[in-house]
């Protein structure tokens, strides 16, 4: 069954550390970006493991090769399980990574490697430069991550079939994840916990409807439920 994974997109670490404990008893991932981490730093990190959560921190890595593969080996020290950088920093720079991350000593955790492709606020005609839709930009990228030995994709549902039949090795995190009649805020290219379930999504990332939910644990329960039942249930065409 894919796994759900809260983005604590909080303004405060004490709020974020107490919203992950509300969380705590649904599911075991986390997300801190870059408001939390730039709020938090490492020991925001070390308090969300201490609670027992798998920690994704999505910086969005995007620099010359030498210093995102120092970024990762830094990330690695710090016991992330999983980390993001940006496809488009093309072949050396996500392989520099994987070395980075492979060549970690055995005392650090040899955190997953996401590539970014096309972020799922963008809607056709928003990205600066590209003339093709989104959805076909981040199957061409998601080519390449495969190629270049990256663990999967940051992607929206629309997007994971193509992808997953192109590259079957490779996992899918969705987010721009909307449960029936959740607002979609800034997000373009969305899709609901089920839908994106039934595309093969491997995890799902999902922020503003649970932590601004008046009960984020059941928000999150429902969205993991709603996971669960779409994960038996064969996919309606
Ligand atoms: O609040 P919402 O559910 O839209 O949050 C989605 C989270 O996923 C945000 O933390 C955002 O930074 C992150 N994200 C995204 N699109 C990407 C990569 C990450 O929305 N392509």
């Amino acid at each position: 069954m894919p796994e759900l994974i809260v983005a604590l997109d909080l303004p405060d670490r004490e709020k974020a550390v107490s919203m992950a404990r509300q969380l705590r008893g649904v599911l075991d991932w986390c997300k801190v970006g870059l408001e939390l981490f730039t709020l938090g730093g490492p020991r925001l990190l070390e308090r969300l493991k201490e609670q027992g959560y798998r920690v994704f921190l999505d910086l969005k890595y995007y620099d010359i090769p030498h210093t995102v593969a120092q970024a990762v080996e830094a990330a690695a020290v710090l016991g992330v399980d999983m980390l993001t950088l940006h496809c488009q920093g093309g072949k050396r720079m996500c392989q520099a990574a994987v070395e980075a991350r492979d060549g970690a000593s055995d005392a650090c955790s040899a955190p997953l490697l996401f590539g970014v492709t096309a972020l799922t606020s963008f809607g056709t005609g928003e990205m600066p430069g590209i003339t093709v839709h989104p959805g076909v930009f981040a199957q061409d990228l998601a080519a390449g991550a495969a190629r270049w030995g990256l663990d999967g994709v940051v992607c929206s549902g629309h997007e994971v079939r193509d992808i997953k039949a192109a590259s079957p090795g490779l996992r899918c995190l969705c987010p721009g994840i909307r449960p029936g009649g959740a607002d979609a805020g800034d997000q373009r290219r969305t899709m609901t916990p089920a839908e994106a379930v039934q595309a093969g999504a491997d995890y799902l990332v999902v922020g503003r409807p649970i932590i601004e939910a008046p009960s984020p644990a059941e928000a999150a329960a429902a969205i993991v439920e709603e996971m669960r039942a779409a994960s038996v249930a064969p996919a309606a065409e």
